[in-house]
């Protein structure tokens, strides 16, 4: 196979003949295309887009590169839910118990950090012992008894989609709308799920910063779902900041770990409340929203969310001590507190230049197969709208010494905008996507 018509077509904007996607897709799993051939077939795409009969083609063979779960045989709806990527997106490792917990079995595949922003399988890992590559038997006994299990794109589930999410994520080729859809909705539909919810994240830490540009791949996703016979529904919410307070793997789970006790920052704990409540309305568990919502709530409060996540841990390798006592996670050696320089109101901490220098801490990866530091990262940042006078914490620098302390502590005051502008928060929860179309929402920041 010759992979480099195929590049040129895309790269030219032009069509792609029958069957060249397919090869080319093939020949990269069977190691007859390059990785830097690849990356320029992902660049192409990133800057000339695809047309949308090549995506669906994309999205089949990204399905279709290995198994399809059948989970017909489970006690309750299969609904998952899964994020367009973000900076202290700690949703999943909350959202899952508690799905569970409320009645809907959660077969969760998820993806490791991407680009400058975190994933949830090196999240959980940072749970020391903690397996996210389990034998798809295991995984669905585990899913069976708990109603959730965790993994990442496997050899046999999504294979194509774990070669190239690695691959885009050190390249520079994520912010694509055919892309990030073909990424998630294969695995997703590989997951053989009865509904679907997705977080489509808006604003400067988001992959497609702009509105519009994210409401049109909340609507490509959708229209996927459906064109595949299982109902998605997608929620537009705030990323124009950081999610809670912390950014950075072990960090996240603490504060994951606080929201399951019915704690937690409030932002995180909205997002999580919103997608739990129509994962109930697609998996048909209630009859509208707010009686879905009390449900939900409650079950948040209860703490047993908690419990089935302490039982999860164990049942996929990890120490379950390390949810009530955060010592059993890994701590970085130097922890520097920022502190603001002048009085005012913190209007904006720019989640770019977060999600960037936890990469550079070591929390995130710069190339293929790089090991990460679990440790490090930001933790109690101020949310915006706080008003700050001179010597207050503006968050705390985790890193493993100090010139890294140093360097994400500058980066942490120039995403800090005390006064200026007066830039209008996002709604947290700011759109609903389903295939009647966009609706506004007025969730407040
Ligand atoms: N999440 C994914 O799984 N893939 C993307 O491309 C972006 C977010």
């Amino acid at each position: 196979m010759n992979p480099i018509p195929v590049i040129e077509a895309v790269r030219d904007g032009e069509h792609l003949p029958d069957g060249s996607l397919e090869a080319f897709l093939e020949g990269y799993l069977a190691g007859d295309v390059e990785e830097y051939q690849m990356s320029a077939f992902l660049m192409a795409v990133v800057l000339k887009g695809l047309r949308r009969r090549d995506l669906s083609r994309l999205v089949h063979i990204m399905l279709h590169s290995g198994a399809v779960l059948e989970l017909g045989h489970l006690g309750g709806p299969t609904v998952d839910k899964h994020s367009t990527g973000g900076v202290g997106d700690k949703v999943s490792l909350v959202l899952a118990p508690l799905a569970a917990e409320c009645g809907v079995y959660v077969p969760m595949m998820s993806g490791r950090g991407l680009g400058h922003t975190g994933g949830t399988l090196d999240k959980l890992e940072s749970i020391p012992g903690f397996r996210t590559d389990l034998e798809l038997d295991q995984f669905q006994r585990i899913l069976e008894e708990l109603g959730a299990a965790m993994i990442g794109q496997t050899s046999e589930i999504a294979p194509l989609d774990r070669r190239l999410y690695a691959l885009r994520s050190v390249s520079g080729t994520v912010p694509s709308i055919p892309l990030i859809a073909a990424s998630i909705m294969s695995k997703k539909l590989a997951e053989g799920l009865q509904g679907l919810v997705l977080d489509v994240k808006v604003g400067a830490g988001a992959f497609l910063p702009d509105e519009e540009r994210a409401l049109e791949l909340g609507r490509t996703m959708v229209e996927i779902g459906a064109d595949h016979g299982v109902p998605t529904v997608a929620l537009a919410t705030a990323m124009d900041r950081p999610l809670g307070r912390t950014v950075g793997n072990a960090l996240e789970v603490r504060e994951s770990l606080d929201c399951l006790r019915g704690a937690g920052p409030p932002d995180l704990r909205e997002v999580v409340v919103s997608l739990v409540t129509e994962m109930l309305l697609v998996g048909e568990l209630a009859s509208d929203s707010s009686e879905a919502r009390s449900t939900v709530t409650e079950a948040l409060d209860s703490g047993r969310p908690l419990e089935r996540f302490r039982r999860m841990v164990e049942l996929q390798g990890g120490d379950p001590r390390a949810m009530d006592d955060p010592g059993h996670l890994p701590t970085a050696p130097i922890q520097l507190e920022v502190r603001a320089r002048g009085d005012g109101r913190l209007h904006a901490l720019d989640p770019l230049i977060l999600g960037r220098a936890a990469v550079e801490l070591g929390g995130g990866r710069t190339r293929l197969g790089q090991k990460i530091d679990p440790a490090v990262g930001y933790a109690e940042l101020t949310p915006p709208g706080s008003e700050l006078a001179v010597g207050d914490l503006l968050g705390i620098v985790h890193a493993a010494d100090r010139d890294a302390a140093e360097v994400a502590a500058n980066a942490l005051r120039r995403a800090a905008r005390v006064d200026g502008d007066g830039v209008e928060p996002r709604a947290q929860v700011s759109h609903r996507i389903d295939e009647r179309g966009v609706q506004e929402l007025r969730s407040g920041p």
